[in-house]
């Protein structure tokens, strides 16, 4: 059975009503969330995205027939009620933001009957998670995941708003273009028109943008669906959302200076924090050497502290040999847990290695200030006691060291200090501390490319001192690139770009780009680079990043309605899927699988 809403009008949503209510007639309609015969009497849990408020029926109030549909209510039934806002009778709900009224029902209506779901609809589901998003549209009902979707809608008209009234167009660009080199792999759509040809889906507007500047727009902004074939982490998606801005006659400071300004009007609308500012700034070599990362926690100390020079000339050969190859031995302290158990060591010794290590070195400074030491044997007291010292150890607590090449260092000890935080809880999800990672080198070397790549894109902005250096020492010179981190995730990233003719083609030329190449890929930039471009710089934050540290989820999922899981598919939709022939045909296109499984890249 299932009526109609004829002759009828939502009055408000459920949890809207309150106590300056009471005595009105209202009409509510929502979803049963549960409901319990008590004989005569039949309480009602009535649920829309506000949340709940309690409805009761007696047949006095409502009549037989209403009454009789009320004892058929079931969990997630769709209804309409019309009645009267009371005082509670009986005990008030503390937990519900209606607890102190109900509503005493005059007429019930069941719009539309529902199926008993696959998983009970409340909050902090302990269903697993395949089988939520295959009945997304039940699982989104979920307060949890309201409240995540709702604050998301928020943050985006905020947003809008804040940039609007600094001067910023929203300006739309498309999805079907030329890929873009930002480095992760493209989704290709076929063309039909055009046989054997591939539009891609953009990797991010990032030349569309660029192209606005040299158009005269000067401040552009775009809330930009963005799609990256590349793997799945808890904080990636192969689509996902860039808050996308871009600003003409601009520096650093004139673009980092916006977006605190927008970080703290968010962050205090919606989290009620108060962002300080300035914010703080680190350099990546400052916050490598520090933290061992690019997107430092700042939640927590546990800094890295280089200790090369203190164990030079040891007889220890794991530190001697590191140091030997050019590489350096760095150490973090664990305040205060000298008493770990030696399996929890081992077992990080093992999460180390994942990383990279060869081997953990540690060292426990016991109560007594004698030491319990993995290489201890290979050192004299004095050596150990000089490491110490520079470690800043005091009895009681355990240094770990690692030596190696520079690069696996960091990577090691910089995972091994949020490893430490995380099982030492000091990770607190409603504490942000916000950073500016500035200056990152322009280029990184890849092993697997054996040439220089670009670490940001190939139209960043080489710091101009440093421009000399670009063909005796290219690792080392720095741009003008700028990432903003909080609590540890990089939420945007950014940098002033090329806008110099002469300038971009040496960058692609040490990029390994013939002009050729470089024609053929962006010849379309290039030239239009040739007509007054104005010197221009941007940055795009992760939408749905920054709405899962906003709201304290776990995943970047629990913010986006109809998320991909880890091999990139749609469990609700069952994409991607495969298509007709006649489809394939008209593209020109023949599908030759794989033979085996495992053939696959
Ligand atoms: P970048 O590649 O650093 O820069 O991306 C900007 C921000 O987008 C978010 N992000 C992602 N979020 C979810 N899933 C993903 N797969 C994913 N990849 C990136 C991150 C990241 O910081 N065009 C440049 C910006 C610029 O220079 O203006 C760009 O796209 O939060
Ligand atoms: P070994 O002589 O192999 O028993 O190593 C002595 C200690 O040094 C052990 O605790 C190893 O885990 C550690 N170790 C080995 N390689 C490294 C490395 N590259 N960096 C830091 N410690 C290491």
């Amino acid at each position: 059975m299932a009526e109609s809403m004829k002759g009828l009008k939502r009055s408000c949503r459920c949890a809207e009503v309150t106590e300056a209510n009471v005595g009105q007639e209202l009409t509510l309609m929502g979803w049963v969330q549960k409901s319990r015969n008590k004989g005569g009497i039949i309480f009602t849990d009535l649920r829309d995205r506000s949340g709940l408020i309690q409805l009761i029926f007696e047949e006095n109030d409502c009549g037989a027939e209403s009454f009789a549909k009320a004892e058929k209510l079931r969990s997630e039934f769709a209804v309409a009620v019309t009645g009267v806002v009371e005082k509670r009778s009986g005990a008030a709900n503390p937990n519900l933001a209606t607890g102190t009224i109900e509503v005493r029902a005059k007429a019930l209506r069941i719009l539309s009957e529902s199926e008993v779901p696959p998983f009970p609809i409340e909050e902090n589901s302990r269903t697993r998670e395949e089988l939520r998003l295959q009945y997304r549209y039940l699982d989104l009902r979920r307060p949890d995941l309201q409240r995540n979707i709702m604050t998301r809608s928020r943050v985006a008209t905020m947003v809008r708003q804040f940039l609007s009234d600094e001067g910023f167009l929203e300006i739309e660009t498309p999805t079907l273009i030329k890929s873009t080199p930002e480095g992760a792999r493209d989704y290709l759509v076929p063309s039909r028109v055009h046989p054997g040809s591939f539009y891609a889906l953009p990797q991010s507007p990032q030349l569309l943008k660029q192209l606005l500047m040299c158009s005269g727009f000067d401040r552009y902004f775009q809330l930009a669906r963005c799609y990256r074939d590349e793997d799945l982490r808890a904080d990636r998606q192969p689509e996902f959302t860039q808050i996308d801005m871009e600003l003409s006659f601009v520096d650093v400071d004139d673009v980092l200076d916006v977006n605190e300004r927008l970080l703290k009007k968010i962050f205090k609308e919606i989290c009620n924090f108060d962002v300080p500012l300035p914010i703080q700034r680190l350099t990546w070599r400052e916050a490598m050497d520090r933290f061992g990362s690019d997107k430092p926690d700042m939640r927590f100390g546990m800094e890295l502290k280089n200790v090369s020079d203190v164990v030079k000339g040891c007889a220890f050969a794991v530190f001697a040999g590191a140091l030997e190859q050019g590489g350096s031995v760095r150490g973090i302290n664990a305040a205060g847990q000298a008493g770990m158990p030696r399996k929890k060591i081992d077992a990080l010794v093992e999460y180390a290695k994942g990383f990279g290590a060869k081997g953990l070195a540690y060292l426990a400074i016991l109560p007594d200030g004698s030491y319990k030491c993995s290489f201890g044997k290979f050192m004299s007291q004095d050596e150990l006691t000089a490491l110490v010292e520079a470690m800043a150890g005091k009895p009681g607590d355990l240094l770990f060291f690692a030596a190696d090449k520079d690069k696996v260092v960091f990577d090691v000890l910089g995972n091994l200090r949020l490893e430490l935080a995380r099982q030492l809880d000091l990770l607190k999800k409603d504490e942000f501390k916000f950073l500016w990672v500035t200056e990152f080198p322009l280029l990184e070397y890849s092993e697997v490319e054996g040439r220089y790549v670009a670490m940001h894109h190939p139209f960043t902005m080489p710091m101009e001192e440093d421009l000399p250096l670009i063909d005796t020492d290219p690792g080392a010179v720095r741009a003008k690139a700028y990432d903003i981190v909080l609590n540890g995730t990089e939420l945007g990233g950014g940098s002033v770009r090329i806008h110099q003719a002469d300038v971009q083609e040496k960058m692609l030329e040490v990029l390994g780009f013939t002009k050729e190449r470089a024609k053929e890929q962006f010849g379309f930039l290039l030239e239009a680079f040739q007509y007054g471009v104005p010197p221009h710089a941007g940055l795009a934050y992760g939408l749905d990043r920054i709405v899962m540290l906003m709201v304290g989820a776990d995943s970047i999922r629990d913010v986006i309605a109809f998320p991909k899981v880890k091999d990139a598919s749609c469990m609700l939709m069952e994409a991607p899927s495969q298509v007709e022939k006649k489809q394939l045909d008209e593209l020109g296109i023949a599908i030759v699988l794989p033979e085996k499984d495992g053939e696959r890249e």
